[in-house]
């Protein structure tokens, strides 16, 4: 038995209403964008639930994770994907004419495609654009072809990933709106900055504007069970109620890693005489700002002027501007005990974007990286103006 839930039933419905939308989900042709908290589990969802299902509906499926690689620039990135995809159909018998010809049925280029460019001048200046290589691709194979990009919200805090959504918007305005197309376009973008990822569709300058985000569907009391399941079946006692175990899954912010380390704690530090149910909503409350606390500390470590830069951009619920200005280092001033130089504050915000800690949102506009790590912050400092 594999250790992770599926969800086929969810992926084949969204699959459903991005190959074959009605009239009300035709929008999702535009894009799609999910967005959830790190650490739940998109990643996984995508490779096992949804890509199985949009190929098993035909679709041609490329899949690119922006956070597999941050050296290399995300327009890069995707022309290699994209270049790899091509090559597999060009390829007689490769695994992908396989698969399309399972599920197609059809005698799917048998001998491999031939595409009118050279692979190598995909994506290359005044060579093939992403637009023309997919047109040829999807009316020579004649399906859809989507393509999932993960962590999408690191092409938008550089220009030259900006380029890359409007080349992908370019790709899906050639497609699409073709009436005798054979196949669409279909772009899915994931990511864990909710505000960011929004932001992609709403902006009217931003490439995707009138796409569909949509937050990502969270693991819920099916898999708490699902995972109590395979701890009876263990031979693990006694366990909580599916009830609290589905609270503590919460209280964890859905995240299967936490929710591993609260159960495992559970059992085997457990005190005779105190029933699990009334433990795991401890641990869980403990566990919950732990994960969190290892990011602060972090923070903490890069000394007190990243701290107060940090608590600045943590304390502001969406964009949080002016970090440099001279007010700011005044304010900066205050908290670290002495003068802050506004030339100080650039390498020190740069320290705490190499950590991973903040992320720039656009020009001049910064935000936490991970909103659980916000929240958290919030919590304490509300509990540190109690005192
Ligand atoms: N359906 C599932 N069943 C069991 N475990 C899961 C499931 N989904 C996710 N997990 C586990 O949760 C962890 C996080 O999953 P994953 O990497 O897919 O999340 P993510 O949201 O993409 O994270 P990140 O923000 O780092 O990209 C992994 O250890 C994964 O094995
Ligand atoms: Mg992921």
């Amino acid at each position: 038995m594999s250790n992770i839930y599926l969800r086929p039933q969810l992926a084949k419905e969204m699959a459903q209403q991005l190959l074959k939308p009605t009239g009300l989900d035709v929008g999702l042709r535009s894009g799609l964008f999910l967005s959830g908290l790190r650490r739940t589990g998109k990643t996984t969802f995508l490779r096992n639930d949804l890509i199985p299902a949009l190929e098993q509906a035909g679709a041609l499926v490329i899949y690119v994770d922006l956070w597999s690689d941050t050296q290399t620039s995300p327009m890069k990135l995707v022309h290699s994907a994209v270049r790899k995809t091509l090559k597999d159909l060009q390829t007689p018998a490769s695994s992908m004419l396989e698969k399309l010809k399972r599920v197609k049925g059809a005698d799917m280029g048998a001998l491999g495609f031939k595409f009118g460019f050279k692979l190598e001048n995909v994506g290359v200046e005044g060579g093939t654009t992403l637009a023309e290589a997919l047109t040829e691709v999807v009316d020579q194979v004649k399906t859809d072809v989507v393509l999932i990009v993960d962590e999408v919200q690191h092409a938008i805090t550089s220009d030259e990933g900006h380029q890359l959504l409007l080349a992908l918007k370019a790709a899906r305005d050639a497609i699409n709106p073709r009436p005798d197309t054979p196949g669409h376009f279909v772009f899915i973008g994931t990511g864990s900055h909710r505000a960011m990822v929004s932001e992609l569709t709403a902006r009217r300058n931003q490439a995707f504007a009138g796409a569909t985000s949509i937050p990502y569907p969270v693991l819920n009391g099916d898999y708490v069970a699902f995972l109590l399941d395979k701890l009876r079946v263990d031979g693990f006692a006694p366990l909580p109620s599916h009830k609290v175990a589905s609270q503590a899954f919460k209280t964890l912010g859905s995240r299967p890693e936490e929710m591993i380390r609260a159960l495992r704690q559970l059992i085997h530090h457990r005190s005779p005489g105190i029933a699990p149910d009334d433990i795991l909503p401890v641990i869980a409350t403990t566990l919950r700002s732990t994960a969190a606390d290892i990011e602060l500390m972090k923070v903490e470590e890069l000394g007190s002027l990243a701290q107060a830069i940090f608590d600045k951009i943590a304390s502001v619920a969406g964009d949080a501007r002016g970090i440099f200005s001279i007010d700011a280092a005044a304010e900066y001033s205050k908290s670290v005990g002495r003068d802050v130089r506004v030339e100080e504050i650039q390498p020190v915000a740069n320290e705490l974007l190499a950590a991973n800690l903040i992320l720039r949102r656009g020009h001049g506009i910064y935000g936490v990286t991970d909103p659980f790590v916000q929240e958290i912050w919030r919590e304490k400092q509300t509990l540190l103006k109690k005192f």
